[in-house]
């Protein structure tokens, strides 16, 4: 069975939900690890209730896409044995980018949830950037990482209706209930290798 490690900056709520789905609908992998980059993540709590062990791995000042951090991570993913060759990566609310060497490392075996349709509106504060352009939809987006920011395989996403009275908060509360549908269910075909990568898009069997 593969191993399972979340990375969380904050709340947590996505990889609550990951967890409980796994028990729940039987979900094939192990989830060892949560590892947050902020020693007050609320998440952190919530994991080790949920049984699963915990680790801070704390930024410091140190940018995104920056190795000296990335491979701290790596050292810690090692050591509960979540490895290119047996392990998936669950990027769920961590707001930091991943260095090119971390990524290349782990080819194929990060995936993030990102709160647009993307193509659309990727980087940080999507529901806003949604809002302020006045779509009349927006959603999430399960993908692969790769090299990019938000550019890399899609494998599922959801659709919200933005109403004219909608506000910020109102369109990120419906677009993570269906981020709470789709992300448990991408790492359920992850975990029974339903997904194949070909050039920059997935067919999920
Ligand atoms: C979620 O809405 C997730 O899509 C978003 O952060 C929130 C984390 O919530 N991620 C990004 O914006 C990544 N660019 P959670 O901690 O409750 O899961």
């Amino acid at each position: 069975m593969l191993n399972l490690a979340i990375l969380i900056s904050g709340r947590g709520s996505n990889m609550e939900n990951i967890l409980k789905a796994i028990k729940k609908n039987k979900i094939p992998i192990k989830p060892v690890l949560v590892i947050a980059n902020k020693p007050d993540a609320k998440g952190l709590d919530i994991a080790k209730k949920l049984g699963v062990k915990t680790e801070i791995v704390e930024s410091n000042g140190l940018k995104g896409g920056n190795w000296e951090y990335d491979s701290k991570l790596v050292s810690v993913l090692e050591k509960y044995k979540v490895t290119p060759q047996n392990g998936l990566i669950c990027l769920a609310g961590f707001m930091r980018i991943m260095s090119p060497e971390f990524i290349r490392h782990y080819k194929g075996k990060i995936l993030n949830i990102h709160p647009a349709i993307l193509p659309s509106f990727p980087g940080l504060h999507s529901q806003r950037q949604a809002l302020e352009y006045g779509v009349k939809y927006s959603g999430c987006t399960v993908h692969f990482v790769d090299e990019g920011v938000d550019t890399g395989p899609i494998i599922l996403q959801a659709v919200v209706k933005i109403k004219d009275d909608d506000t910020e908060e109102s369109i990120a509360k419906k677009i993570l209930k269906q981020e709470h549908k789709i992300y448990p269910k991408a790492v359920k075909l992850f975990a029974k290798g339903k997904i194949k990568i070909v050039g920059r898009k997935t067919i999920i069997s």
